[in-house]
């Protein structure tokens, strides 16, 4: 489980999170829901290393992971597909997959059956399959989010953190990508989310965390949020 207690984080002198808390146990998939600029994006990078925390401790099963380097938190089980679409664009679909899984090449991760891995990868998302030669800059924007979220898959991971997965995409491809979730989640996958249709998250979540300005506000059972009336006000008004 990846426990996040007391997380401060800063760019330069301007600290965005101020003290955030929160679990995503064992096979459960938690979301991470907030205005844009709340702090979401920031409370990720706090947590996969991609930016070192000025405070606050980072555990994952017991383990201390505060302020380690990106790719020895990926080494300890923790995957990030990070907001926007993070492909190496001259390399083709299948060595980006094969580039997630490279730390269970190190034996800092169970090795497991790589080539099995990725043709259930492949099988999960279908669209890599068909474009598994392309080179990844040739991708839609859609596909890439998704080459990003099948990538994070194939460390076979303790947790994975999925920054806005859907953003910008079509809405028949929110849908595929909502059903992988789904289907990741199925599959025992722990996932922390972090979603711009906060309905949508809900409605697949356990559990959820609202963010404001760097604090958490509200939290509980993901049935229960989607009742509480000031978190309908906040956010899931309008279209959603
Ligand atoms: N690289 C950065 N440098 C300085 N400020 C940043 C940087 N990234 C984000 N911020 C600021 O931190 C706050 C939180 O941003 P972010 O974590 O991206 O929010 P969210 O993902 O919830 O939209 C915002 O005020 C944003 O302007
Ligand atoms: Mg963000």
């Amino acid at each position: 489980m990846l426990s996040i207690s007391n997380l401060h984080a800063a760019y330069g002198k301007v600290e965005v999170l101020h003290g955030i808390s929160l679990d995503v146990p064992k096979g459960k998939l938690v979301t991470l829901i907030g205005s844009n600029g709340a702090g979401k994006t920031t409370t990720m990078r706090a947590i996969s290393g991609m930016l070192r925390p000025k405070a606050g401790n980072v555990t994952l099963d017991g383990k201390d992971i505060t302020g380690l380097d990106s790719h020895r938190i990926a080494r300890a089980g923790l995957a990030h597909s990070p907001e926007g679409r993070r492909v190496f664009s001259t390399m083709s679909v299948t060595d980006n997959l094969l580039l997630g899984a490279f730390p269970r090449f190190t034996r800092a991760r169970p090795k497991g059956d790589v080539k099995h891995d990725l043709e259930k990868a492949m099988e999960l998302f279908p669209r890599l399959k068909e474009r598994q030669h392309q080179l990844a800059g040739t991708l839609s924007g859609g596909e890439q989010q998704m080459l990003a979220m099948a990538r994070a898959v194939m460390l076979n991971p303790e947790v994975i953190l999925l920054d806005e997965p859907s953003m910008g995409l079509a809405p028949i491809l929110v849908e595929e990508v909502f059903r992988i979730i789904t289907r990741l989640k199925a599959e025992g996958v722990t996932m922390l989310l972090v979603e711009q249709f906060a309905a949508a998250a809900l409605n697949v979540a356990d559990y959820g965390y609202v963010l404001e300005n760097g604090r958490i506000s509200v939290h509980g059972p993901a049935a229960s949020l989607k009742t509480d009336p000031k978190v309908i006000a906040a956010y899931l008004g309008g279209a959603h």
